[in-house]
């Protein structure tokens, strides 16, 4: 009788162990998704990372960024400080920080491409680079100093969760200095003038401003996921996770450049860039 029910249970068992083996791995794959696959990487993808290895910030380094002479005077003394850049691309800001005496600099990046260059072009001793999103990077405890990023948190959907783990990240008094597309830049979402019959720049358009949340941007003639925050947002969001906000600017083109390229004068009709720097309270 016992033989005979166990022998008849013996399908129902395999079939349960199936699907809870099943659920598991589906429930796996998912989570895998959602955190590697799903996130957009274009800087991995050939073309656009050519496109953007022939910009003046990649070929020149932080002399060719239009906002470096800004955002340098943001960033506090390296001297014997840890360092993390977030999403540090070529790792040109990684570079500089070691130069100006940092004890050690952590730079991690999404995109294979962009890390396999900062590699070969901004190595020194005491830099690591890590292939990681930011996202899902494990911020350790009283860790760094300073924590920077340039130009990397409009391609994150939720700013207050990085603010709130850089806060737990950084050592008593560290300082949290970044860089992002300026909200007026991100809020329309395709990133372009709008032009008369003729091609001139008429105006650049805001649109959509209060709709916080995912925008296709024409980047370097590539359809490029970004996130749209409004001023208020990066602004509480720091203020919400316990820093001190210390410095804002919304940087315009050396006066040098201004007069040497004429399209430069078009930077004057609306910010590009916000820079923000704040300390751990
Ligand atoms: C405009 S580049 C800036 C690179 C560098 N910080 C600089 O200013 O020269 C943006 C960088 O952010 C990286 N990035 C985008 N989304 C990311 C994410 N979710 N996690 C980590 N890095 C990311 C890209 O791979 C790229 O290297």
């Amino acid at each position: 009788m016992g033989l005979y029910h166990s022998i008849d249970a013996a399908p129902f068992l395999y079939y349960f162990i199936f699907a809870v083996v099943t659920v598991v791995m589906k429930l796996d794959i998912e989570l895998y998704l959602t955190k590697n696959v799903m996130k957009e990487n274009k800087y991995d993808n050939s073309h656009f990372f050519n496109q953007y290895s022939q910009m003046s910030r990649s070929v020149n380094g932080l002399q060719g960024a239009g906002e470096w002479h800004v955002l340098k005077k943001m960033f506090p003394d390296f001297k014997g400080k840890r360092v993390l850049d977030l999403g540090c691309g070529f790792g040109w800001h990684c570079r500089y920080a070691m130069e100006q005496g940092a004890i050690s600099v952590l730079g991690i990046d999404l995109s294979e491409k962009m890390l396999t260059e900062a590699r070969k072009i901004n190595s020194l001793p005491g830099i690591e680079y890590q292939r990681i999103a930011i996202e899902d990077f494990d911020f350790p405890a009283n860790a760094f100093d300073v924590v920077i990023s340039s130009l990397a948190f409009h391609y994150l959907e939720d700013f207050g969760k990085i603010c709130d783990k850089v806060h737990y990240s950084l050592s008593k008094a560290g300082t949290f200095a970044f860089s992002v597309e300026h909200p007026i830049f991100t809020a329309q979402g395709l990133q372009d003038w709008y032009y008369d019959e003729k091609g001139n720049r008429i105006h650049w358009p805001v649109d959509q401003y209060a709709n916080q949340g995912i925008r296709k941007a024409n980047f370097l003639g590539v359809e490029v996921t970004k996130y749209h925050k409004t001023l208020t947002t990066y602004i509480s969001s720091l203020i919400k996770s316990g820093f001190e906000i210390i410095g804002i600017s919304e940087p315009e083109p050396e006066k040098a450049l201004l007069e040497s390229i004429p399209e430069m004068k078009d930077e004057l009709r609306r910010p590009m860039f916000l820079i923000l720097s704040a300390t751990k309270k």
